[in-house]
């Protein structure tokens, strides 16, 4: 498998710290100091599904391919407006597209549970092109009045396209079930039926647990794929991290010793996107020319389940 295109969207409205300091109990000290994060983009007018389709219009003509060149749409996202359809079917619509879609929920670690699905269906020959979508809308997931989760959010898109090649050099995905540090759940119909009690609340999240978790099994996870691939830290140009907070990145990279310059992130302009957030700094670095073909990458994201997935790829284009 390669990457061949990558694309992403973020919303219009960008809000500031500052902004948040005139109806939260928060300050942009706080939230700098322990986040990293400056802005985020929020979704207002827009719909996700046209962000959606938006980062897939770019990472296809990057890819310098038609959506009729598509064989498969893969579309990772949390939650939308809609239950039901799949995104990934209004997606193929709007991009004019006429190959089978599937949408998957691996939280933010989506994108690469999405790559060893496309690397899957290349190696048996189902596929030639595969789209990949992920995007995501988390401000819809959080409460506006809770500081302790709606600052860490933003939302936005980011796309990738693949093909057959050699360049997926090593993949790893873990699910540990460890639901209650990180969960949403959202209000079903009631029936005549229902007669157990159901409590709804926006996101809960134990942010020390994941904090932790996050580090360790990201560093866990990279070093098993270096080990794998007979790779030293140094021989990795940049390690493309989920963006979930600066100060879990820091972590990773002092535990890995690798230079600051090798661990690329936007987290301070977009906060968390969730399984969007890799795949939109990777078409940032491709698009600012920062990716020369050979190099290698690593991509390693975690959340909630947990999820984790980590891939070392060499750059193609
Ligand atoms: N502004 C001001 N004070 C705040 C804010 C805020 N926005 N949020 C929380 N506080 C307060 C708390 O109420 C608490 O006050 P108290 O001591 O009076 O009770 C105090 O700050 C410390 O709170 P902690 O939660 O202990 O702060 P911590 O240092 O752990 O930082 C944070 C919190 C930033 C959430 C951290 O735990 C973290 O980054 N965790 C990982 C979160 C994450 O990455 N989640 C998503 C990953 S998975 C995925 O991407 C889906």
């Amino acid at each position: 498998m390669k990457i061949i295109g990558t694309g992403s969207v973020h919303p219009k409205c960008s809000v500031s710290n500052e902004m948040l300091e005139k109806f939260l109990e928060t300050t942009d000290e706080w939230i700098t100091e322990r986040t990293g994060i400056k802005e985020r983009c929020v979704i207002s007018s827009e719909k996700l599904e046209d962000l959606a389709t938006e980062a897939a219009n770019k990472a296809l003509e990057n890819a310098g391919l038609t959506a009729k060149d598509i064989d498969f749409i893969i579309c990772s996202n949390v939650v939308n407006e809609y239950v039901t359809p799949a995104l990934s079917c209004i997606i193929q619509g709007k991009l004019g597209a006429t190959c089978p879609t599937v949408d998957i929920n691996a939280a933010c670690a989506g994108f690469i549970f999405a790559l060893d699905m496309a690397e899957d269906k290349l190696q048996c020959k189902k596929a030639k092109n595969i789209l990949i979508v992920c995007a995501e809308e988390p401000s819809r997931m959080v409460s506006w009045k809770n500081r302790s989760t709606c600052v860490l959010f933003g939302d936005g898109a980011g796309a990738a396209v693949v093909t057959e090649g050699d360049e997926m050099k090593a993949i790893r995905l873990t699910t540990s079930s460890l639901t209650d540090v990180l969960y949403y759940q959202r209000a079903l119909e009631p029936t005549p039926y229902i007669d157990k009690e159901e409590n709804y609340e926006p996101l809960v999240m134990r942010g020390r647990e994941v904090f932790k978790h996050a580090v360790t099994s990201s560093c866990r996870d990279i070093r098993t794929l270096l080990n794998q691939t007979n790779l030293k830290p140094e021989d990795i140009k940049y390690y493309v991290l989920h963006q979930a907070n600066r100060r879990i990145i820091d972590s990773i990279r002092n535990f890995l010793g690798v230079d600051e310059a090798c661990v690329p992130h936007n987290v301070e302009r977009y906060g968390n996107i969730s399984s969007a957030a890799l795949p939109a700094l990777l078409d940032e670095l491709n698009r600012e020319g920062k990716l020369q073909k050979g190099d290698k990458l690593v991509f390693s994201a975690f959340g909630a389940g947990f999820t984790t997935g980590a891939c070392i790829i060499e750059w193609a284009k």
